[in-house]
């Protein structure tokens, strides 16, 4: 990161002032620009800041100015971005992007002297050189502080070491402005602070004039729940011997290769899954690659084979996600997850690291996300409610549900992981991985409710608060329910559950494909889903709300349909809420007049 940072601004012409003009009044707290953490054991407060993003949606796309010359992403993208916020160009700083068959994505950020802001950025979709998407958090600060640090972030490192309750990992520090609810824009040091014993992973936002602890990025999703082929929900429906289960399109060399030679245990391009270190994984003898363990229920997790069924079934789940995502667009220059990136763009060396029977927790599992480059580090607890106990590395919604969160965190944002932050954002991200997590289990064009973490926790009703339906009866959540909810979770199974009658409706107009892993041609119903699905994550801003998530699938649409599925889409969001006029967590019903 430091040394392609270094190289880009030294390309791009130096530091003028954009056009600053008025005063922000001091945000209030706000599911869409604020969250509010108690972390460690210590219970220490934060309250973190985004500043809010606009969104808007062109359909079939802007038609340029004539003066308009294609010059790559870069440029493109730097020059749309400065001439639609009127601010010079040298204040928009590319940092990432990608292109697909639909879009080419172009993420930026601010910049003030040579500095670049940490949570004003941009992000802009061209299709044929048409913009179709912009989205922006760039702030106009009342006052921004010195660009010269007066302060030595290791002068206050033991501070906020014990704040934070973990040690900085080592990882490059850098110095990046941090837009302030009140309008003002800090100076600060962004250095990373693990703990691996209570799994805790944050970048801390440091003062550089005031050696403060400002802000955090908590890149650590926590499940609070209550593995097989992916199609199966948990160990129940039955271990499966599978033979050569890799997709060649998505991982060339199979999913033992890495470091020149293919390995015979649990470990490869995509993912390492062990227990406790990294050398505790399963391995066969010389040459063989048969991960054949039976699993004992009579036994507890850690016992006998039991253990390598778990680490094979997570191993398998991770590979097999990573390899369907890969179809759909969760590429290396999507920022994916890969030690090694083939040349095809992206960051490697940031394969998954899935530590099953984790020894930090119980009841639960997470997923860590820092950004394209650094490993997703994914936690899998046993679950005590049963006796013997129960293992989540045996019920795949909970690992689908885990390893979405990776994919969520890199694909919104352009692989920074900062841009799920909020309340609002971070409960969507909850939404996504139970909705994918639905997705996998799909087994015909029938739907039916659904119900996640019920295997683990022996209980019917799983671990939310009512099944994923499309009856009213059922689940009677809408938008407006997310009104007066702080915890991710529960905002979560609002849209997971607007996902679910999205899905429903797709399906129910197009069938289903029981080939949907593999061929992402289809016209099918899960086919289209899962492509809009993974489309929107990457035309959606920095920390969305849920209309502006709502409106980055019907753009989505557009760009890869052509609109055809515009009122359907339209008339399953207004049915739980997200009409035409939805805002601030009131529900409207309306379509499009177009729609009616
Ligand atoms: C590694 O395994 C893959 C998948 O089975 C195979 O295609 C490839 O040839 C192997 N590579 C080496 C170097 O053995
Ligand atoms: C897994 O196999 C590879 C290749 O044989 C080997 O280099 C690596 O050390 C093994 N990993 C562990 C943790 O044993
Ligand atoms: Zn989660």
């Amino acid at each position: 990161m430091p040394a392609i940072q270094g190289l880009l601004n030294s390309v791009l012409i130096a530091l003028a002032l954009a056009s600053q003009a008025a005063a922000i009044p001091s945000a209030p707290y706000s599911h869409a620009t604020h969250h509010r953490r108690t972390l460690g054991r210590r219970g220490f407060q934060i309250e973190t800041y985004n500043p809010p993003s606009s969104f808007e949606t062109y359909g079939e796309g802007l038609i340029q100015a004539a003066s308009f010359a294609p010059g790559g992403l870069d440029t493109d993208a730097r020059t749309y971005v400065s001439s639609k916020l009127k601010v010079d160009s040298s204040t928009v700083e590319f940092r990432s992007g990608f292109s697909t068959a639909n879009a080419r994505h172009a993420y930026v950020r601010q910049r003030y002297n040579g500095i670049p802001f940490a949570n004003a950025v941009a992000n802009v979709a061209f299709k044929d050189n048409k913009v179709v998407t912009f989205g922006s958090s760039f702030v106009k600060p009342t006052k921004i502080a010195d660009s010269k640090p007066t302060i030595d972030w290791k002068s206050v490192l033991p501070n906020i070491e014990e704040q934070l309750e973990g040690k900085y990992n080592n990882h490059p520090t850098s110095l990046e402005y941090l837009a302030r609810p009140d309008g003002t824009a800090a100076l600060t040091h962004v250095v990373q602070i693990q703990n691996e014993d209570v799994n805790s992973w944050y970048e801390a936002f440091i003062d550089a004039h005031s050696g403060e602890l400002l802000s955090i990025t908590d890149f650590t999703a926590d499940a609070a729940y209550r593995v097989l082929p992916i199609q199966k929900q948990d160990l129940r429906d039955g271990l499966e011997l599978l033979i050569d289960p890799y997709d060649p399109l998505s991982s060339p060399d199979g999913w033992h290769f890495t470091g020149g030679a293919n390995t015979t245990n649990t470990s490869g391009n995509n993912v390492i899954a062990y227990k406790g270190t990294q050398s505790s994984v399963t391995s066969q003898s010389a040459a063989d690659q048969v991960f054949d363990y039976t699993y004992n229920t009579a036994n507890a997790p850690a016992t006998g084979s039991n253990i390598d069924a778990a680490r094979t079934n997570a191993f398998y789940i991770i590979n097999r996600i990573h390899d369907f995502a890969y179809r759909y667009g969760f590429t290396e220059a999507g920022f994916n997850f890969q030690a090694d990136n083939f040349n095809k763009g992206g960051k490697a060396g940031d394969r998954v690291l899935m530590s099953v029977q984790d020894s930090s927790g119980t009841n639960n599992a997470n997923f860590a996300t820092p950004p394209d480059g650094q490993s997703g580090t994914c936690r899998m607890y046993i679950w005590t409610t049963t006796s013997p106990n129960r293992d989540g590395s045996l019920e795949n919604d909970i690992i689908v549900h885990e390893m979405t969160h990776g994919i969520t965190n890199r694909l919104t944002g352009g692989g920074t992981a900062r841009c799920l932050q909020t309340t609002e954002s971070g409960g969507m991200g909850e939404g996504w991985s139970d909705a994918m997590a639905e997705w996998t289990e799909q087994k015909s064009e029938v739907i039916k409710d659904y119900v996640l973490g019920d295997y683990v926790t022996n209980n019917p009703g799983g671990i939310r608060t009512k099944p994923y339906s499309t009856s009213k009866t059922v689940n009677p959540q809408t938008y407006a329910t997310v009104k007066g909810l702080t915890s991710v979770h529960r905002v979560g199974e609002i849209w997971a559950n607007v996902l679910h009658n999205v899905y429903a409706a797709l399906v129910a107009q197009y069938g289903w494909s029981p080939t949907s892993l593999t061929n992402p041609e289809g016209a099918e119903g899960n086919i289209v889903y899962i492509h809009l699905f993974i489309d929107a994550l990457a035309l959606q801003p920095c920390n969305p709300t849920f209309p502006q998530a709502r409106d980055a699938w019907i753009q989505a649409d557009v760009n890869r349909y052509g609109g055809v599925n515009k009122c359907l889409l339209w008339k399953v969001f207004a049915s739980r809420g997200l009409g035409v006029n939805a805002k601030s967590f009131v529900d409207d019903s309306s379509v499009p007049t177009d729609c009616n």
